[in-house]
């Protein structure tokens, strides 16, 4: 089982339910999040932590663990989830929470990925799904996709090739993990049965 946390629209959740992986929950730290009407119609609960009720980061954290811990999963996917997590929450959760991000890591971490990716003129872009360590969209690799980047792209068009690499290799690294089949050593992970670890996309 997963618990999935989302702050938006939530499309990388809905490519992990629609993928058959068993989603415990949906905790968005957003009430107005797009993602919950989604989670709601498929009957999966959700809960809304609303961080700006809290007077901290760890105090919020807590609160963010104790609703994930409810449910006991054994993995936690972070699916869009804009906020910056605490050492605290990360060191809980080690080697069982698993981020996706939008740039080929360790290039372009942080916000707006397309738009920079373009401005430094990489000719290949794309995604990645991560275990989540305490510096800022950083840790072990899973699985990436790549794309090459199409001559005067805008980052719109780019960020939407991009996203729909995301609905492939999200599913992929969340079954990986809940099949036992992804072993981490001196922080580089391997699919047990060497399945790919990198999708290299055609459009
Ligand atoms: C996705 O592109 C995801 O990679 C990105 O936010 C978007 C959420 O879309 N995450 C980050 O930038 C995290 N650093 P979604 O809500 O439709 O899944």
């Amino acid at each position: 089982m997963l618990v999935v946390l989302i702050s938006g629209r939530g499309s990388n959740m809905q490519a992990l339910v629609e993928a058959g992986l068993p989603v415990a929950a949906v905790i968005s730290n957003r009430a107005d999040a797009g993602g919950l009407e989604f989670a709601r119609s498929r009957r999966i609960p959700t809960a809304v932590a609303d961080h700006a009720g809290f007077a901290s980061r760890e105090a919020f954290d807590e609160a963010l663990a104790r609703e994930i811990d409810r449910h006991r999963p054994r993995l936690v996917a972070l699916a869009g989830f804009m906020r910056v997590l605490t050492p605290g929450f990360v060191a809980r959760y080690h080697n069982r929470l698993l981020n996706i991000h939008p740039s080929l890591l360790p290039a372009f971490p942080g916000l707006d990925t397309h738009a920079r990716a373009l401005a430094a003129g990489v000719k290949l872009h794309g995604c990645t799904v991560h275990f989540v360590t305490a510096e800022l969209d950083s840790g072990p690799i899973v699985i990436q996709a790549a794309l090459g980047v199409r001559p005067g792209e805008q980052p719109a068009e780019l960020a939407a090739r991009v996203l729909r690499q995301e609905h492939v290799i999200y599913p992929r690294a969340a079954r990986w993990f809940l099949e036992d089949k992804l072993v981490i050593q001196d922080a580089v992970v391997r699919v047990k049965g060497d399945d790919a670890q990198l999708v290299l996309a055609a459009d």
